[in-house]
């Protein structure tokens, strides 16, 4: 039988083993792993590894903050994210007060559909507004829409009363909550207090958002879900105080996970006190935090107590991130980082040998789709779509601006030596890069209708 696409001679590293053999395409799916394949098309991986795409469950595309919108739209961002080897992303979607969950989820399609290069799905968040709305939930549910953003901080804020409806709504249509872990009033109480005594610039907003009570809130959301009988993902984990309670509670067999960013395994706190707008580029909540912090988030991802790796992204160009300048409490939050994952968990993670090549590919890979329920997603397996990268482990890419693809002025990595990118990088059986050509086009991506 001839096959549409055939990935010849490389090494494949799934999740759960690493083997020799060819990967034959038909359309847009694996339809056989086997040896001495033969296809229309052909592409010769030896001395490579073929890894499934990898699969970013955390990132917010033209969100708007206020009067602006993070700078990545649906086309830059994916296009970005197909460089570095990602195939399928989450995003949000964020009701106006006065829409249903549907029509938002409708709206948000509206914008994202005509745009992405790679497939992608869409979080529900659940404000104090769409407390009132928690009847919609199996609609939403039916429309694909099964993980649900809840926030504890910003003006999204649920105290734990509504934290509690919500994750019973949600637990009720068999969804996933999804949640920021911040304790808000601590935190608007300690950056009252510093503004109050002049202390304006970026090198307080980690001050004032502490680990500890990062772990405090974290721990009360996972006894909230634990009360109710909901399980939890937990985003953006910075600290020891929340790995700790994340364990804990797994270790009593309570369905949590949780995941954490690269700026929080590649960069330390005292980015904050470099001078200007330096410092304030890299301000993102929950805050990067101490070197000690950065060492226990990679030992917590080779002992399987951390379970995945996302991004975040969330970037603003300088001059939006220099309008807070004179209050760190007014910086648009967020980094860029959805390109690099990918390569930069396999060189500093599978180089120097925190984590093993298929624990790299489950962190980024697998276990993102089976939380996110991407069905067919992050696995090379017989029946699943043919998202697949074919990793270069030997080329270096030092990052800057001006290697990376994303739409903004700056990257929080300038400078970084990564060993090992993706040299192609294929999406339902197309090629999409390949040799730092972008071959996709905008809309060819499609929104996976997730479940559990
Ligand atoms: O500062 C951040 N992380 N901005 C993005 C929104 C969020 O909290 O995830
Ligand atoms: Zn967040
Ligand atoms: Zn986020």
């Amino acid at each position: 039988m001839k096959y549409d696409l055939v990935i010849k001679n490389g090494t494949i590293v799934t999740a759960g083993q690493s083997y020799s053999a060819d990967i034959g395409v038909i359309g847009e799916q694996i339809a056989v792993i086997d040896q001495n394949l033969h296809g229309r098309a052909e592409i010769d991986a030896q001395g490579k590894l073929v890894t499934p795409g990898a699969v970013d469950i955390h990132v917010h595309m033209e969100m708007p903050i206020g009067e602006i919108v993070s700078s990545d739209d649906f086309f830059t961002g994916t296009r970005a994210a197909s460089y570095g080897g990602t195939t399928a992303i989450v995003d949000f979607v964020e009701p106006d007060p006065d829409e249903s969950m549907l029509e938002a989820l409708t709206n948000r399609r509206a914008i994202a559909d005509p745009k992405v290069t790679i497939d992608y799905g869409l979080h529900m968040t659940i404000g104090p507004v769409e407390i009132d709305k928690l009847d919609q939930l199996p609609e939403v549910y039916e429309a694909g829409c099964p993980s649900f953003k809840l926030y504890m901080a910003y003006g999204f804020c649920l105290s734990d009363d509504e934290l509690m409806v919500a994750m019973e709504a949600i637990r009720d249509v068999n969804g996933l909550p999804v949640i920021h872990t911040e304790n808000w009033a601590v935190i608007t109480a300690l950056i009252d207090r510093s503004l109050s005594k002049g202390r304006v610039s970026p090198s307080w907003h980690p001050r004032c958002r502490p680990a500890v009570m990062e772990g405090e809130a974290a721990g009360r959301a996972i006894d909230i879900a634990t009360l109710v009988g909901s399980r939890l993902h937990i985003f953006h984990i910075t600290c020891e105080d929340v790995v700790d309670r994340l364990s804990a509670a797994r270790g009593k067999g309570i369905p949590v996970t949780g995941e954490t960013c690269p700026q929080y395994l590649f960069l330390t706190q005292d980015i904050y006190d470099r001078p200007s707008v330096e410092g304030a580029l890299p301000v993102c909540s929950p805050p990067i935090r101490g070197k000690k912090s950065q060492e226990a988030l990679w030992r917590a991802l080779g002992q399987g107590n951390l379970q995945i790796v996302s991004t975040d992204h969330c970037p603003f160009t300088r001059a939006e991130k220099a309008t807070g300048l004179g209050d760190f409490s007014k910086i648009p939050g967020g980094v860029p980082s959805i390109e690099m994952r990918f390569p930069a968990l396999y060189s500093s993670g599978v180089v120097p040998e925190r984590i093993t090549p298929n624990q790299w590919v489950d962190i980024c890979c697998t276990t993102p789709a089976r939380i996110a329920g991407f069905d067919r997603k992050g696995d090379i397996a017989i029946g699943f779509d043919a998202d697949i990268v074919i990793f270069d482990p030997d080329q270096r890419v030092v990052l800057s601006e001006e290697t990376l693809h994303e739409e903004v002025d700056w990257t929080p990595y300038d400078g970084l030596m990564i060993q090992g990118w993706p040299q192609v990088t294929i999406s339902r059986g197309e090629v999409i890069v390949e040799d730092g050509v972008f071959y996709g086009r905008a809309g060819r991506g499609q929104f996976v209708s997730r479940h559990f």
